[in-house]
């Protein structure tokens, strides 16, 4: 897999989400579907999105007993998408559940990556509210590197941790980064952001893109210009 933009597809509809992916003519984008629309619209949204042609990340953030992963992991992998995901917070021992629930008879599987801390969690957040007083930079390698002993194919992480990862993980250790913004457009929730440009310079695999495209005037240009600003050389 290369470097591609993968749009957030955080509609409440599938009705919302056709209309909106319909004015997409001639590009498939890499589509992420993750709870809110799942939720509304079940297993049926992910089959029609891949009939029509779009890689899938289906971003459902796992995380209970490693029983309960994996056999979720395995009504997933009937779902044929290309990335699904887990909380690597849920321990080593989940991780690897997962990855077993999620491989097929013939050893197949989608890829399988952990948020590592949410990029809606600052320092403050994670110190206050979760009694973790490691700085932010080391939790996330520290979880990451649990995810690659656990098997797991990368994680989800800030932008601005991408080099710490690819670091401590090595460079084929995929690094999936939501937060980011445009230069002159709006942060709202995310904490931790950073624009499609700098993610491509630090070295993101991925960049997942919500707002900035789903909310813009011109979700096409919004795309083609996250595009161009993160896989053009
Ligand atoms: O609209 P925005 O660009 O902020 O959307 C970011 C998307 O990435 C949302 O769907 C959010 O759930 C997801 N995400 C995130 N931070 C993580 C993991 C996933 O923002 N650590």
């Amino acid at each position: 897999m290369g470097k591609d933009v993968i749009v957030a597809c955080d509609f409440a509809s599938a009705e919302q989400t056709f209309a909106f992916l319909d004015r997409f003519t001639g590009r498939k984008p890499f589509v992420k579907i993750g709870m809110e629309l799942f939720y509304a619209e079940g297993p049926a949204i992910v089959r029609e999105i891949k009939r029509r042609g779009h890689k899938i990340f289906l971003d459902l953030k796992l995380h209970d007993i490693p029983n309960t992963v994996k056999k979720a992991m395995t009504v997933l992998r009937d779902l044929d998408v290309d990335i699904t995901n887990l909380h690597a917070a849920g321990t080593c021992r989940m991780m690897e559940a997962a990855l077993e629930g999620l491989t097929r008879p013939d050893g197949t599987r989608p890829l399988l990556i952990a948020v590592t801390q949410l990029t809606s969690t600052d320092q403050e957040a994670m110190e206050k509210d979760l009694l973790i007083r490691e700085p932010i930079a080391d939790v996330v390698a520290h979880y990451a590197m649990n995810a690659r002993k656990a098997g797991l194919d990368g994680v989800v992480c800030s932008p601005l941790e991408a080099a710490g990862v690819h670091e401590a993980c090595g460079k084929d250790f995929i690094t999936v980064t939501p937060g980011v913004r445009f230069a002159d457009g709006d942060v709202g929730d995310q904490k931790r952001v950073m624009t499609p440009a700098e993610a491509k310079r630090v070295g993101s695999d991925y960049i997942v893109v919500g707002r900035p495209i789903t909310a813009a005037a011109d979700p096409v240009a919004a795309y083609e210009r996250c595009v161009r600003e993160f896989c053009d050389d």
